[in-house]
């Protein structure tokens, strides 16, 4: 609908510099620029090189997703960016362009929760999420149950991972098979010429007097590492196909199960899977299965929009605009804890009707 808001989302809190523009529920653009190949010889990402590469990315995203939108920044209803969690240089990179951006135009500014965004990502490709939805956000630096009953406003955690995200345990499997970083996308490629069954490897958290909805992957890890350094001690060769496979058959038997009991448990007829390991094609196919049995509606958007994408900040700024939430003040600052719970950033109320002039205020300064 032409009277939906317009707005442009900006997203650096790892290391992809996503720029997204989006129309109510509709996606019109989605650039993003990764410096995913410059931490490969590291293993991880670091810090500073991501820093750095947003820096040099960010005009360049932001102009090639207004071409690619085919709209000028003026028409814009609005600037949403990732406050937090995140890295905080990198967040600072988004933070600071998207504050640049809404002054530069007079448009309001929307510090958002990185983890709200992968949840409100869906809206662009299932329509608006139903009250309440389950969320399921798994990725590279968290694995967290979620229940919302209105994204812009609450989302409440049931439980999250007590040691590594799962993304993390895929990223550490890879490393210790040697198949490269990122480890998702190749140990799901490998895993699909495995057998799953293979290897009987631990579910974390699941024992009877354990948390429900609470995960753990650390000791899943190590006996996926000391099985292989078992094998290569003994000489004989690693199935890497197998471990693959048996490793994710335990972390996506424990994720979908916990989150259909959540679903459950909560009289919940919808779960969203959302973050980069939503990509994984074993996690979708064991929801779908689950889900179906259990009467619930799954909704996983494609792959594309799982991983991190500024897509995503632009969906839930545009719900922000929509649902009339109050802006963020000028003077937004990143936060790399940002807590779950933060779904935005909004102004604080220092008794001045416009966001600009209270930006002013707040800096101690006079708006000219
Ligand atoms: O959401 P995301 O792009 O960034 C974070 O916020 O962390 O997620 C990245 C994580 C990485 O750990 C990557 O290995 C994992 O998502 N990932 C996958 C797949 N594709 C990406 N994990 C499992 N299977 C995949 N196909
Ligand atoms: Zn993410």
């Amino acid at each position: 609908m032409a009277d939906e808001p317009l707005v442009l989302g900006i997203e650096t809190s790892c290391d992809e510099t996503g720029v997204g523009i989006v129309r109510g529920t509709t996606l019109l653009a989605d650039a993003v620029a990764s410096s995913v190949n410059d931490h490969a010889r590291f293993g991880g990402v670091v810090p500073e090189i991501a820093s750095r590469a947003h820096l040099e990315a960010m005009v360049p995203t932001i102009e090639r997703a207004l071409d690619s939108a085919g709209i000028k920044a003026s028409d814009l209803d609005g600037i949403a960016v990732t406050a937090g969690p995140g890295l905080a240089g990198a967040l600072l990179v988004g933070v600071s362009a998207a504050k640049a951006y809404a002054w530069a135009l007079d448009k309001p500014l929307y510090g958002v929760n990185h983890l709200a965004s992968h949840i409100c990502v869906d809206q662009l490709e299932h329509g608006r999420l139903p009250s309440p939805t389950m969320a399921l956000l798994v990725s590279g630096g968290h694995s967290s149950l979620l229940l919302s009953e209105d994204i812009t406003t609450d989302v409440r955690p049931l439980g999250a991972t007590i040691d590594d995200a799962a993304g993390e345990a895929f990223d550490k499997v890879a490393r210790v098979l040697g198949l490269g970083f990122p480890g998702g996308p190749v140990v799901d490629r490998k895993a699909r010429e495995g057998d799953p069954k293979a290897i009987a490897f631990p579910r974390g958290l699941s024992g009877r007097n354990d948390p429900e909805y609470d995960f753990s992957f650390s000791g899943l890890k190590t006996a996926v590492a000391r099985w292989v350094e078992a094998k290569r001690r003994a000489g004989e060769e690693v199935p890497i196909a197998d471990v693959a496979a048996s490793f994710q058959e335990a972390v996506t038997d424990v994720l979908t199960r916990k989150a259909v009991k959540a679903c459950k448990d909560n009289g919940v007829d919808h779960l969203m899977i959302g973050g980069g390991v939503a990509a994984n094609s074993r996690l979708r196919e064991m929801a779908q299965q689950r889900c179906d049995r259990a009467g619930i509606r799954l909704r996983v958007p494609r792959p594309g929009l799982c991983t991190d994408n500024g897509a995503m900040v632009a969906a839930l700024g545009a719900e922000m605009v929509w649902r009339d939430r109050a802006p963020s003040a000028l003077d937004l600052s990143a936060d790399s804890s940002l807590p779950v719970t933060d779904v935005h950033v909004p102004a604080a109320d220092l008794g001045h009707g416009d966001v600009h002039g209270q930006a002013y205020d707040a800096l101690g300064g006079s708006a000219g």
